[in-house]
């Protein structure tokens, strides 16, 4: 039986600390992330018994004069297991590699999984978005102890397939080209000796694509944004999974 990672992504939803016990308890499955906002964090963690505790950032420092941030050590402390890094959304807000790559330190210090995401913009004819993602990939792994390269994992979710306002769904072919170029680009940073950490795709995925991914591209698993908000539609994800042969 396969074993894929269901990785959902609240981003900031839902409004209200009722919902969001709703939707943790309708979600609460075996392999299932759930990364929700920081508010939650205690009370989601409440009432989940399967699905493992995710926040969806982290701040780079750990304790100290950083008004507003939250640490490594905190989410630590109250039993956080994942942590989303690099996501589009926070890159747009200033998020780099180089910030990345201290965090994915951090947090595989104290013994969280960092989710580190990846992806172009846009597709171009000259396959610059391979130039693109190697170079987030190598800054954001820079310095990473190889011995300790599977205790993370890799979302690729191209820009421009993510969210309502995707430009189009992205094909499990591109996935599968995409994962067998991240494994060659890890390899040429740590040498071949090393145990791949699972690649996962991200962006649009709902019921209808979930196998798809799964089977002709090979996903690992699936980070998931507006239909892990849908707990019927989760569900029926989760359930896809569960069945796969490989
Ligand atoms: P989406 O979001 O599933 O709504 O496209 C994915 C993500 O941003 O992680």
């Amino acid at each position: 039986m396969s074993k894929k990672i269901i990785i959902s992504n609240w981003k900031m939803n839902p409004t209200s600390l009722k919902e969001a016990v709703k939707l943790a308890k309708a979600s609460d499955k075996k392999d299932v992330v759930l990364c929700v906002p920081f508010v939650y964090l205690k009370e989601v963690k409440k009432v989940i018994k399967k699905a493992k505790l995710g926040a969806q950032d982290v701040f780079t420092e750990e304790s100290g004069a950083y008004t507003g941030e939250i640490s490594v050590k905190m989410l630590a402390d109250i039993g956080v297991k994942y942590v989303i890094l690099g996501h589009s959304e926070r890159r747009a807000m200033g998020e780099n590699n180089e910030k990345v790559n201290k965090k994915i330190k951090t947090l595989i210090d104290i013994g969280i999984t960092p989710v580190l995401c990846i992806g172009e913009k846009e597709r171009d004819e000259n396959h610059d978005y391979l130039i693109f993602v190697k170079k987030q990939i190598e800054e954001c792994l820079s310095g990473i102890n190889k011995n300790l390269i599977n205790k993370m994992v890799i979302a690729y979710e191209p820009i421009w397939a993510i969210g309502k306002n995707a430009f189009r769904e992205a094909t499990p072919a591109e996935f599968l080209e995409m994962k067998i170029f991240i494994k060659k680009v890890i390899i040429n940073i740590l040498g071949d000796k090393i145990e791949i950490p699972s690649i996962i795709y991200g962006g649009s995925v709902d019921e209808k694509n979930t196998r798809w991914f799964a089977e002709d591209g090979e996903a690992d698993g699936f980070l998931i944004g507006r239909a892990s908000l849908d707990s019927k539609k989760f569900k029926e994800i989760v359930k896809i999974c569960e069945t796969l042969k490989r």
